[in-house]
């Protein structure tokens, strides 16, 4: 059965999910069947419900709510060996990469494989959604110098990060903000970094090493670090009279232009509409953000130039203006992402062993046949 070549997969499906659903042409968004809008703007609606919804499969009732929530809140806390661990990273590196090492670091204290056990998966999902925004708030405290801050069991998920994160309890209206940030970012079908996680899932490995693989591919600049450029874009552009100029040049240099385009949506991401929304919240509240009017500006010219393309704003665009008005480092914003995805390759791991097969494409050869080896005195 021969099948042509995609370059990057494109359009080739790897597998059959009920996890989520998008269209790219018309926007859509669905986490197992409830529209991305519906979801997160509801009051009551919570990342950590999110999360159970997609892992489990059922949006949980209150009291299975409250016993996913506190055995979250139990396991928020790290082992001292991981703290001791980050004690040793460089203050220059990366975030990315030291959460990535931290994540594969659990695995050395719960490796045991009992995959086929809904106990073992369960606490897998509850240790990996627990411990990553301590991960990720501890080593913000550390590469600063200073003593990362014990999770605090009476905060919510979102709220405890930002607690952890800024040393202070957070107003609640900003906690409500993030809360909402991270269910957006939950899940996205088969995107590159839960692919990876399929991927890594599908030898039958321990539930860590799924979740750093995943987190490697995150990092990369066409994927969840485009937040981080987004920013430095908008840094370098510095003023709207700048900004046509500015993608001119981007544009003759066929440089990509960082939180645009997507290989699924063609119109603007409805993540990105939402997250705009999110930031001119709390720009009312908290005070305007310089570059907010740059990117609007942005987001207009790039439509002028490259819709006729399916050119439009994705996720990552908005993202870091919510995120910088929470006080969020801008390299940090690549963790938070991870930190909500979590949610999303937990979900697609479990679905993946639920019918597991492992994955091995083929390829088409391009190379020779019959070569012969030549020895290196002959060698030019
Ligand atoms: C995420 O998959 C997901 O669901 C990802 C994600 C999720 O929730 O998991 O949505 C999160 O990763 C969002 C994407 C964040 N990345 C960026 O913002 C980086 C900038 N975007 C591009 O690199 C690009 O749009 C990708 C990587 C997102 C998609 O790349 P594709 O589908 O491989 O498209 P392509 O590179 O083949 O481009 C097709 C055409 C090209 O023009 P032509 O050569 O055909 O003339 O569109 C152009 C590209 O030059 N193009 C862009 C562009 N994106 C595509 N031109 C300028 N700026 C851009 N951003």
């Amino acid at each position: 059965m021969t099948v042509e070549f995609r370059a990057g997969l494109e359009g080739i499906p790897a597998t059959q999910s009920s996890i989520s659903f998008v269209d790219g042409q018309k926007g859509i968004l669905e986490y197992r069947g409830i529209p991305i809008q519906e979801l997160a703007m509801q009051p009551e609606n919570t990342f950590l419900e999110t999360a159970y919804l997609l892992i489990w499969n059922e949006l949980p009732n209150r009291e299975v709510l409250a016993e996913f929530e506190h055995e979250i809140q139990y396991h928020r806390r790290l082992k001292y060996r991981i703290r001791d661990m980050m004690k040793c990273f460089p203050e220059s590196g990366h975030p990315m990469d030291a959460l990535q090492a931290c994540a594969a670091a659990l695995g050395l204290f719960y490796s045991k494989r009992a995959l086929d056990d809904p106990s073992y998966i369960r606490a897998a999902v509850v240790r990996i959604l627990a411990k990553i925004p301590t991960m990720v708030a501890a080593f913000q405290l550390m590469r600063k110098g200073n003593d990362p801050v014990q999770p605090r069991d009476d905060l919510s998920y979102a709220a405890n990060f930002l607690y952890m994160l800024n040393e202070q309890e957070p107003d609640p209206f900003a906690a409500r903000i993030f809360d909402i940030s991270l269910t957006l970012h939950a899940e996205h079908t088969i995107n590159a970094s839960t692919f990876s996680a399929m991927v890594t899932a599908s030898t039958l490995t321990d539930p860590y090493a799924v979740i750093a693989s995943a987190v490697g591919t995150l990092a990369g600049p066409l994927h969840g670090g485009a937040s981080e450029e987004v920013i430095a874009m908008l840094e370098e552009i510095g003023s709207v009279e700048n900004v046509r100029p500015f993608l001119d040049d981007r544009l003759e240099r066929k440089e990509k232009i960082m939180g645009f385009g997507h290989r699924v949506y063609k119109v603007k991401d409805p993540r990105a509409n939402i997250l705009q929304h999110l930031a001119e919240q709390l720009f009312e509240k908290f005070g305007q953000d310089k570059y907010y009017d740059i990117a609007v500006e942005l987001e207009r010219a790039v439509e002028e130039r490259l819709g006729h393309k399916g050119i439009y704003p994705n996720v990552d665009f908005y993202s870091g203006l919510v995120y910088r008005k929470l006080g969020i480092p801008t390299d940090l914003f690549t963790p938070v992402f991870a930190i909500s995805r979590a949610a999303g390759w937990l979900a697609h791991w479990k679905e993946q062993l639920a019918e597991n097969r492992i994955f091995r494409p083929t390829q088409i050869y391009t190379g020779l046949h019959g070569s012969p080896y030549i020895s290196i005195d002959q060698r030019t």
